[in-house]
């Protein structure tokens, strides 16, 4: 991460031995904010209310975020400022300064809750999440749907967006060492998928369909054993660019194009410095940042976390922490405490 204050320890901060050590620290503060946001949306749960859901989590990730110390930047966030009070782009957020001492810029990319529905409904997949990364390290992304193809590490460079659908699943069988019959490919359930279901349909590979939630299902398409091997389809472009932080960091790679069909939207983005609206994106170029942090909070059951659980005694939260320069990928079960003067603690 970088500083840009004077003082003598801020001076220290820049020290290169100290990055490392700093990027852990803001990790596990990132892993407060997370969790502090999925408790907040889980006491929701099932209420059938998305926008209150939602809302509970971006104050609460909000709150808890004004605590780490560093000069954030909500680089991706709940809208521009006049359409958001909170986590707007552009907002500063963090404590900045202690004992004259200044902390370090990270930009930061935020969904406080993915999965608004699913919480809503109590259905799985639900999760709070945000990545980070020193100042210009995460693509600042218009909030239109991106076209997206997910797969993990075995699969690196063996997928074309532009190539059929069927040749994509040849490589990515061909790859994992099995029939093209044997991958299971999460789309999100839209009807603008209904040729990409039919074609992977002809081309004999199963389809999980899923309401929401692209974002964890594509971190799940990077980690072995979740019996997820690759997301197809469009989805939100912000979450393409939280996605492709998470991928730095468990090497795995997101294809993407923002889908930009009407004269607003062309204007939109043109005003936001994209020439090439056609651009297909690799992973580094949504998430080019050298220090990425990764952090997210299972809200309701997922394929990587459990959904938070309240016991009367306390609260458990299962959480991702990933760190790209440290190479640390952290799954984090907590327990929080209710002071209670009995209180007993369960192993798993
Ligand atoms: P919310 O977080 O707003 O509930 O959206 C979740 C999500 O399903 C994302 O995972 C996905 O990228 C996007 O919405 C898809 O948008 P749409 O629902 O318009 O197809």
């Amino acid at each position: 991460m970088v500083t840009t204050k004077v003082t003598p320890q801020a001076r220290a901060v820049n020290n290169q031995p100290l990055k490392k050590h700093l990027e852990f620290e803001l990790a596990l503060e990132f892993l407060r904010v997370v969790e502090d946001a999925a408790i907040a949306s889980a006491k929701t749960m099932g209420q059938g209310n998305r926008k209150h859901a939602d809302q509970v989590a971006v104050e609460a990730m909000r709150r808890t975020m004004d605590t780490v110390h560093m000069q954030g930047t909500i680089v991706i966030g709940e809208g521009e400022r006049d359409e958001a009070p909170m986590l707007y782009i552009g907002e500063r957020v963090g404590a900045p300064q202690q004992d004259g001492m200044s902390f370090p810029e990270v930009d930061i990319a935020v969904d406080p809750l993915e999965g608004t529905n699913l919480c809503a409904t109590g259905s799985p997949g639900a999760i709070t999440v945000l990545a980070a990364s020193e100042r210009h390290g995460l693509l600042h992304a218009p909030d239109c749907y991106m076209e997206k193809l997910v797969v993990g590490p075995s699969c690196k460079g063996a997928c074309d967006l532009d190539a059929p659908v069927a040749e994509n699943l040849k490589a990515i069988a061909r790859r994992l060492d099995r029939d093209v019959e044997d991958l299971v490919i999460v789309v999100l359930d839209r009807p603008r998928h209904e040729k990409l279901v039919a074609d992977i349909r002809a081309a004999g590979a199963r389809i999980r369909l899923i309401g929401d939630g692209d974002l964890s299902a594509g971190i799940a398409a990077a980690v072995i054993g979740t019996g997820v091997h690759a997301v197809f389809g469009s989805g939100g472009a912000p979450e393409g660019v939280i996605t492709a932080a998470a991928l730095r960091c468990l090497n795995g790679e997101i294809l993407a194009r923002l889908v930009v069909n009407t004269p607003e939207l062309e204007e939109r983005v043109a005003k936001m410095g994209i020439t090439d609206s056609k651009k297909i994106y690799t992973t580094r170029d949504l998430a080019p940042g050298r220090n990425i942090i990764f952090a997210a909070t299972g809200v309701t059951d997922g394929a990587l976390m459990r959904g938070v659980r309240f016991f009367g005694e306390g609260t458990r939260v299962n959480s991702l922490v990933m760190t790209l320069e440290t190479g640390a990928i952290r799954f984090v079960d907590s327990i929080h405490l209710e002071k209670k003067p009995d209180v007993k603690v369960r192993f798993a």
